[in-house]
């Protein structure tokens, strides 16, 4: 493995910007064009990503080994990128392959930029974010409704200006359907009152009502596999076609400490002819009455003041989201404790100052 992104982070800090050490969905595959390269913000780190000539997708810290420039303002050279500043050119695999103002120079050979393991699934690019003791890859079971061949599924990709706790806690919050999403044409049905329960699993735990189910956004599963993701499921009039009730796998990744990537997958398994019809019906009928549901979580979520979590007042409905918290910032101490105390400032070096 290559060299990690080298930050001392609190718990504070990693609560806000990502736990590390676990995988997470990056962006949209065809948001990184042949050729081109695309600069991206996650876990409150830089990063560029671009595909090499035979189409192999990498993603490197945005900070040049030289003298820190951003890699992105550089050149793809097909295999590499040329930084723009003085010209060192750096490979996919974070390794300085020619340093053209100074031939020679021991900076080549060497790998100095952090390049995260990749893999895409679904139409998005995942990628392993470990902390300098963690640079291996943790193993991974990515989300089953995905990987299923018998599922059809279509992305939907936004950026919301939240903080990654309030995504993550809207999604551990079905109850919110029946009164935020009430006049929406799939979660209009059922009970607006209701209790709920926390049932675990091996993966992690379902936080469902515990007198309805079928009728509205009524159990969500909560799963941390290597990467952390939900499975919901929302029933379907016949009017939107073939399959039943559909399912919609959901996950967060942090860009910034008040910011946030949410990655919906809207899935239905269809086969044969069914599937075409559901694909046809969702792009042309059920894609924008989808996003109208999303804006409504957006324009929410973006409403809610930073600190909206500190004067609470919560009841039985907040469990999911309680045990969310919880898991969370026990991770998060862990892994700020392992990391160890932030060093002292560098010295300034001589002749300076
Ligand atoms: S900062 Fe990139 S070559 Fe100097
Ligand atoms: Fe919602």
């Amino acid at each position: 493995m290559g060299p990690m992104v080298k930050r001392q982070l609190s718990a504070d800090q990693i609560l806000a910007t990502g736990l590390r050490n676990q995988w997470y969905a990056i962006c949209p595959s065809d948001m990184v064009p042949q050729g081109g390269v695309h600069r991206v913000r996650r876990l409150g780190i830089d990063w560029v990503l671009f595909r090499e000539s035979d189409g192999t997708l990498r993603m490197l810290e945005d900070r040049c080994p030289h003298r820190g420039a951003p890699l992105s303002q550089g050149q793809h050279l097909g295999s590499k990128i040329a930084c723009a500043y003085h010209g060192v050119q750096v490979d996919g695999t974070g390794k300085v392959v020619s340093v053209p103002g100074l031939p020679g120079c021991n900076l080549e050979g060497k790998t100095l930029v952090p390049s995260p393991p990749l893999q895409e699934l679904g139409g998005a690019i995942l990628a392993y974010i470990g902390d300098e003791q963690h640079p291996d890859p943790a193993p991974v079971a990515l989300p089953d409704p995905l990987v299923d061949e018998e599922i059809s599924s279509f992305l939907c990709y936004a950026e919301w200006d939240t903080p990654w706790r309030y995504a993550m806690e809207n999604l551990l919050d079905p109850m919110h359907g029946a009164f935020l999403h009430r006049e929406s044409h799939s979660m209009f049905g059922g009970d607006t009152e209701a209790r709920f329960r926390i049932r675990e699993t091996d993966r992690g735990f379902f936080f469902e009502k515990t007198d309805q189910r079928g009728v509205n956004f009524d159990w969500v599963e909560f799963c941390r596999t290597g990467i952390d993701w939900v499975d919901l499921s929302i029933p379907y009039p016949p009017t939107a076609g073939p399959g039943g009730s559909f399912g919609i796998v959901g996950m967060g990744t942090p860009i910034d400490a008040g910011t946030t990537a949410v990655f919906f997958w809207r899935y239905r398994k269809v086969s044969g002819w069914e599937r075409d019809v559901w694909r046809f019906l969702y792009r042309t009928r059920l894609e924008a009455r989808h996003w109208h549901v999303l804006e409504q979580d957006r324009v929410m979520l973006e409403a809610m003041a930073e600190d909206a979590d500190q004067a609470e007042n919560l009841y039985q409905h907040d469990l999911g989201v309680v045990r969310l918290r919880r898991l969370y910032r026990k991770l998060a101490e862990e892994q700020a404790a392992a990391l160890g105390p932030s060093p002292s400032p560098e010295p300034v070096p001589a002749g300076r100052a």
